[in-house]
């Protein structure tokens, strides 16, 4: 049976003291096609403002939450008069120019360098006196490590001198739902108290490369916070199929099965076989990868996803292999599936053609990940609770 990974989600929290009984406000930056806004209405906060600057992505926010708050346009045009005074901002800023495969242009970059725009916002907001007690940052890992790690040293510094004391976590979604997706938040806390240099243990939200940047960076205003064990998934990649007939034309034809079956090594052919022996269906995916020049397929049979992506010149779309009782079908994952894959409920629409909806997809976040961040990053921040560090201990004084 198809299950709906969204009903997983955490329950929602009580508004906090502080904010009188209102839903705190969030304003989200890069909202892209609305999956920050989906985990912020689930943990009980309301939305008065979106921007982004892709009318593709603007279309899908539109018919599922209105275009009522949604600003199009570039961050670096918005004059912060136009940006309401909220609670919350989130910007899940580009990820371009933090890796490899862009250039590690950083935050220098064209792309990624769209996080200054923020920074302009929030100075104007903090000189009216109008700065968000909390802001919610999301990128890939590449931000714990692109360009020897100053990019996130001088985006945690750029918000320290706004008078934000920064957290920084990394969560993979495989945790709440069948796909590996690791990303990096940053919660920045408007006048948190600064925490005395102190280690920080490796743990699983914050790997030793990250704990070793923390270390290092004593100059930085931190503001470390326990965070709970991360949930055991319950959901596998079978329960978001959707159970497609034989006869649907996104199933391959032979030839393009055969094609594909002849794309992999002898370790992932010995896995194919098996499946294809197995008495019940198995299904794995697979991206297709250069390797030596030869386009090769590697299956992952876990019962995980590998990442989505934006499928950028028709690579980087995800496939799917089924094989048992003797024998393999072979298909791209559908808009569906991907948005079951990032924790979007089913009546989320995507009456958009198939690429915009993949584009869509592969850039948004994990909805039931943002939502744990928002409840045991965000919430007891703006709740005003003080910030336990029992996860660190004190470093001598020298
Ligand atoms: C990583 S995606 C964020 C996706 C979003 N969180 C979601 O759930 O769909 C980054 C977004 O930034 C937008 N973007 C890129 N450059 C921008 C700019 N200069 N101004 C505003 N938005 C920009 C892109 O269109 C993209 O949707």
């Amino acid at each position: 049976m198809t299950r709906d990974p969204s009903t997983t989600r955490p329950a929602m929290k009580a508004p906090a003291k502080k904010l009188s009984g209102r839903n705190p406000c969030v304003v989200e930056f890069f909202a892209g096609i609305g999956l920050v806004r989906l985990a912020a209405q689930r943990q009980g906060m309301q939305v008065v403002f979106a921007n982004d600057i892709d009318p593709k992505k603007e279309e899908i926010y539109a018919a599922n939450f209105g275009a009522d708050h949604f600003h199009l346009g570039d961050i670096h045009a918005l004059a912060p008069g136009e940006v309401p005074q909220a609670e919350l901002y989130t910007a899940s800023f580009p990820c371009n120019d933090l890796s490899v495969a862009g250039g590690m242009a950083g935050l220098d970059g064209e792309h990624s360098g769209a996080f200054w725009g923020v920074i302009r916002i929030l100075k104007a907001k903090q000189e009216s006196g109008e700065a968000p007690p909390v802001v919610l940052l999301e990128n890939v890992p590449g931000f714990l490590t692109s360009r020897g790690g100053e990019d996130l040293r001088i985006a945690l510094l750029a918000l320290n001198e706004l008078g934000y004391g920064v957290d920084v976590v990394r969560v993979d979604a495989a945790h709440f739902s069948p796909q590996s997706r690791a990303r990096v938040f940053v919660v920045a806390e408007q006048g948190a108290p600064r925490a005395a240099p102190y280690t920080v243990s490796d743990s699983e939200i914050r790997p030793a490369v990250l704990a070793r940047f923390i270390e290092n960076h004593h100059e930085l205003h931190w503001s470390i916070r326990d965070w709970p064990k991360l949930p055991r998934r319950e959901s596998c990649l079978e329960d978001i199929l959707e159970a497609l007939p034989e006869d649907d034309e996104l199933w391959w034809d032979e030839e393009r099965t055969r094609y594909f079956l002849g794309q992999f090594s002898a370790r992932h052919e010995k896995l194919a076989r098996e499946m294809i022996a197995s008495n019940t269906y198995r299904y794995a995916t697979a991206f297709r990868r250069v390797r030596q020049g030869r386009s090769m397929a590697e299956l992952r049979s876990d019962g995980v996803a590998g990442c989505l992506r934006t499928p950028r010149g028709g690579s980087g779309r995800q496939i799917l292999f089924r094989g048992g009782m003797g024998s393999a079908r072979v298909r791209l994952l559908s808009a569906r599936e991907c948005a079951r894959l990032q924790g979007a409920p089913d009546s989320f629409k995507l009456d958009v053609p198939l690429n915009q909806a993949l584009f869509g997809f592969g850039d948004a976040v994990c909805v039931p990940v943002v939502e744990w961040v928002m409840e045991h990053g965000v919430w007891p921040r703006l709740r005003g609770e003080s910030a336990p560090v029992k996860a660190t201990r004190l470093l001598p004084l020298s």
